[in-house]
């Protein structure tokens, strides 16, 4: 499928774009720093620096990728003649932003005909970028890394998170209440991306959600899959918006199945 020079050309831009605009978030980031606007609810918010750095992104992007296509979190959209498709969140874990807390990325995932070829999620409070290329392995700080192997179902970290509208937060308290007493502990760090890229590296067993958009989890579902895990929605369909669930193979089974049976995937 996709050629070696071209997968590579986009990687370097993919990595240099998240490290352009990581510097400005971490070295930009005002004291002050307020809520600019919201969005799908009162405490879905932007600042000023997602905006900037999703400029950041797109101008960099135009000028070395003219004729690719773009979709970014905080507005851009273009569609692009040549087959490629960037897919960005210029900060994912703005609510951690906006508070000083580290769990941020930039996460950038380049498509080819609608496949996500190149992840890169950079981390710059962590001083981690992750980065994959399909069918190429999964990195973090340039070490080759995997998932961990399968746990007991009673052994396993999982990580989730929660949306901004109050009648589907109150959907997914219900399933952690239920999930929470089987598992060996849940984490709700406050980045999907990161959260993605914690179950490449081992530092999660699995991760789910439900209500994600394609900029939280493109870069971030392509690192976990070349780092040996699992994705998917519900049992046969692909991870999406509905329900994200990632994990290595013998616990993502059982994972998805427990998942559907609470009914994650609907408010
Ligand atoms: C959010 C984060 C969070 C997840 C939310 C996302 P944002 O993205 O990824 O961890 O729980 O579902 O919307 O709003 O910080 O870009
Ligand atoms: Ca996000």
């Amino acid at each position: 499928m996709t050629d070696r020079p071209l997968k590579d050309e986009l990687l370097a831009v993919a990595l240099e774009a998240a490290r352009r605009a990581g510097e400005l978030l971490r070295d930009g980031r005002p004291a002050d720093l307020g809520v600019a606007a919201t969005k799908t609810s009162s405490i879905d918010v932007v600042t000023e620096m997602d905006i900037a750095a999703e400029k950041l992104i797109t101008d960099f992007l135009a000028e070395e990728r003219p004729d690719d296509g773009l979709l970014g979190e905080e507005g851009a959209s273009t569609a692009g003649s040549s087959g490629v498709r960037w897919v960005i969140d210029p900060i994912d874990g703005t609510v951690n932003y906006l508070y000083g807390l580290p769990s941020w990325s930039v996460s950038i995932a380049a498509e080819l005909h609608g496949e996500a070829v190149v992840g890169v999620v950079a981390a710059p409070m962590r001083g981690e970028t992750y980065h994959a290329v399909l069918d190429e392995g999964a990195y973090a700080a340039g070490e080759r890394v995997r998932c961990r192997p399968a746990p007991a179902f009673d052994q396993a970290l999982i990580g989730t998170g929660f949306g901004y509208l109050t009648e589907r937060r109150a959907a997914q308290a219900e399933v952690v209440r239920a999930l929470l007493p089987r598992v060996r502990d849940i984490r709700r760090a406050g980045s999907a991306a990161i959260d993605l890229c914690d179950v490449a590296c081992g530092r999660l067993d699995g991760y789910y959600e439900r209500g994600l958009n394609p900029w939280d989890f493109a870069a971030g579902a392509l690192i976990a899959r070349e780092a040996g895990a699992r994705t998917g929605g519900r049992p046969g369909d692909p991870l999406s918006g509905e329900l994200a669930v990632a994990a290595p193979p013998g616990l993502f089974e059982p994972l998805q199945e427990l998942l559907d049976n609470l009914g994650a995937w609907h408010d």
